[in-house]
């Protein structure tokens, strides 16, 4: 890396608030080494904890923060990150953030920089009481948590956003024969494994995702749709489970990510047949396939852990949008399934609009087996339950 880590955080956040990237994907190339290290702290760190970021800097800037060139904003909150909620040192969060600061904007900016700083180091923070404090605290909107803890409770909600603050550490599934390397087996997730560093068939998912192709109950001889398959992680789990007998194919809306998931795939020797489909018009006759996986597009709430920007792309309206598309694909999917088949219904979100409710009513079931708990007629996987990222699974019958 020939920047300073401050300089390559500050730029990831920038293209992240601003352009719409996603960390996970922004990160992924830079190695596993301290500084490489210390950017993703910085980076998820402060996208976590922003708008409690934005409220310090906003107490100690001497002028509104829209009014602040945004590069440097991104460098305060990132230094403001280390100096209140972070676990580095004081002296080289500032020094670092003011050096970089002049080398991007000039001398003039330097004495700014470090007044705001200092201010922030200085500054005593009150959270304010109740609703609002809870959601500073735990680092999501107002609206976010009142969903959550009306459908669960206050400890529940609490312990679900607190667990989804801690960065998830390294898992994957290991591909049948493969070597997982050092890797640790996930309890009650077979084929899946934690830590690292992985051996070379390994596949980089969560083993929350491990836990979808598993309830699939797939066996050799099946013919199965991935009705929503890209970039194509689970339709590699059913291309291992079934063994070299029997059929998948694999749909997605978007072309674009048809096309990568599909050389991916290829690069991995796993040759399927792809098509750019929308799931709510199936080029397919009805009956036709034993399984169909609805792995359904969703506001992702349950995966903060690898992507904390989700926290600040969503809208009150964003559960209900989600929900409509996914009742659609659903009802889509259960007519594509033969008699005595099932749609796997699956979900890396905790709202319930678009999980318990999407199959309140059907014939539908948790799967059996898994770790987490029930959830409705489905079954949920959860940072603060399992160890994973947030899962809503349910077996739903035509
Ligand atoms: C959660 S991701 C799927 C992840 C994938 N199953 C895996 O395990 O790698 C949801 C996918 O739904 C796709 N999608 C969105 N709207 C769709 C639609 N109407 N029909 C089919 N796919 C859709 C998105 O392009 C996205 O790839």
């Amino acid at each position: 890396m020939n920047d300073s880590p401050r300089a390559v955080a500050a730029t990831a956040l920038g293209r992240v608030l601003r352009e719409g990237a996603y960390s996970n994907v922004l990160l992924a190339p830079l190695g596993d080494d301290p500084d490489g290290r210390l950017v993703r702290r910085l980076v998820y760190g402060t996208l976590r904890h922003l708008v409690r970021i934005d409220r310090l800097l906003a107490q100690a800037a001497s002028r509104p923060l829209d009014a602040i060139q945004p590069g440097l904003l991104d460098l305060l909150r990132i230094a403001t990150w280390e100096l209140r909620l972070g676990d580095g040192a004081p002296h080289a969060a500032v020094n670092e953030a003011v050096t970089v600061a002049e080398t991007r904007f000039g001398k003039p900016v330097t004495g700014f920089a470090n007044a705001v700083l200092r201010s922030v180091q200085r500054a005593e923070e009150r959270l304010p009481a109740g609703e609002e404090g809870a959601s500073l605290e735990l680092a999501v909107a107002p609206w976010i948590y009142r969903r959550l803890q009306t459908a669960w409770g206050d400890e529940e909600t609490r312990a679900f956003l607190t667990a989804s603050l801690v960065p998830a550490g390294r898992t994957g599934r290991v591909r049948p024969g493969a070597d997982g390397g050092a890797g640790e087996p996930v309890a009650g997730i077979p084929g899946a494994i934690a830590g690292g560093p992985v051996g070379p068939g390994v596949l980089p998912m969560d083993p929350a995702s491990v836990a979808v192709g598993l309830a699939a109950e797939v066996t050799p001889g099946m013919s199965v749709l991935d009705m929503a398959a890209a970039p194509g992680g689970k339709t590699m789990h059913v291309v291992d489970l079934l063994e070299g007998r029997g059929t998948v194919v694999a749909a997605d809306a978007h072309a674009r990510r048809v096309r990568s998931a599909r050389s991916r795939l290829e690069q991995l020797d796993v040759v399927v047949p792809w098509i750019v489909a929308d799931g709510r018009r199936p080029p397919f006759p009805p009956a036709v396939f034993d399984r169909v996986l609805l792995d359904a597009p969703c506001t992702g709430l349950g995966t903060l852990r690898r992507r904390p920007e989700i926290r600040h792309r969503l809208d009150p309206e964003s559960p209900d949008r989600s929900a409509e598309l996914q009742r659609q694909l659903l009802a889509s999917a259960l007519r594509l399934v033969k008699p005595g088949g099932f749609v796997v219904y699956s979900a890396c979100t905790v709202f319930p609009e678009e999980t318990v409710d999407v199959v309140d009513g059907l014939a539908a079931e948790p799967p059996r087996g898994l770790p987490g708990r029930v959830a409705g007629q489905g079954w949920l996987l959860a940072p603060h339950l399992t160890g994973t990222d947030g899962m809503f699974i349910s077996l739903v019958r035509p």
